[in-house]
């Protein structure tokens, strides 16, 4: 790895390691935001899944970047039988038992890893959740953890991704070594993946403050 690389992410990782485990923390001091989130991917993922019509079965999620499993508890235990997180910072996963509660008997592995060198087993998600966190990845880390994570689902599994977007350029966040990317360069660099996108949808109730958050479906 090279050295501006390996400094990318080693920052990203000091920064996550002075954060504390909480939503709060998860949300950069934005707890308030997460009931209307959770709502929106909760609405974004439902006509996709069986109980709501669509044809992806609810046996197993993965939560990518999962933090102390916010996503996990609020939306995908909820849906799914069984969720695996897999996390950067063992301090958030430590976490999770106590922030989950009583249905983190569900979650059936933590995984401690950079999503840059984590391989999903292959054929066994039925949705993989990416959120907050794909802006962590270089460009080309994230065509190959798209198309392992391709590989990763089972039959009519579907890969989501719920990110901040510009209005215009990439720009680069150096407190905590992240891109936030244009939602031409998201797309583009899903269709590099040879992954096909179902639908977006912008997330609505956020405040103006914030960047615009786009929810996309991924075949
Ligand atoms: C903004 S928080 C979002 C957490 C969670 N997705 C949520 O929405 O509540 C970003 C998370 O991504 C994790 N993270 C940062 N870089 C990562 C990487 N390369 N691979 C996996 N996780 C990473 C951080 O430790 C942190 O838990």
């Amino acid at each position: 790895m090279d050295q501006g690389t390996e400094k990318f992410y080693g920052d990203a990782k000091k920064h996550w390691e002075s954060i504390p485990p909480t939503v709060d923390g998860m949300l950069g001091g934005f707890a308030k935001i997460s009931p209307t989130d959770i709502n929106g991917s909760r609405e974004f993922i439902r006509p996709f899944i069986t109980m709501g019509g669509g044809e992806t079965e609810t046996n197993r999620a993965l939560d990518c970047g999962a933090g102390i499993g916010r996503i996990t508890k609020r939306l995908l235990l909820p849906i799914f039988k069984e969720v695996d997180m897999v996390e950067l910072s063992q301090n958030f996963l430590d976490q999770a038992p106590a922030f989950i509660g009583e249905e983190f008997s569900r979650v059936k592995n933590r995984f401690c890893s950079g999503l840059q060198d984590f391989c999903p087993a292959e054929g066994h998600y039925n949705v993989i959740w990416c959120q907050w966190v794909l802006g962590h990845l270089k460009d080309d880390d994230l065509i190959n953890f798209f198309q392992r994570c391709q590989k990763g689902l089972s039959e009519n599994g579907l890969i989501f991704v719920k990110e901040n977007v510009t209005s215009d350029e990439r720009e680069f966040d150096s407190e905590d070594s992240s891109y936030t990317r244009s939602l031409d360069n998201l797309r583009s660099l899903i269709e590099k993946a040879g992954l096909k996108i179902l639908l977006d949808r912008k997330q609505k109730g956020f405040p103006k403050s914030l960047y615009n958050v786009y929810m996309f479906a991924l075949w």
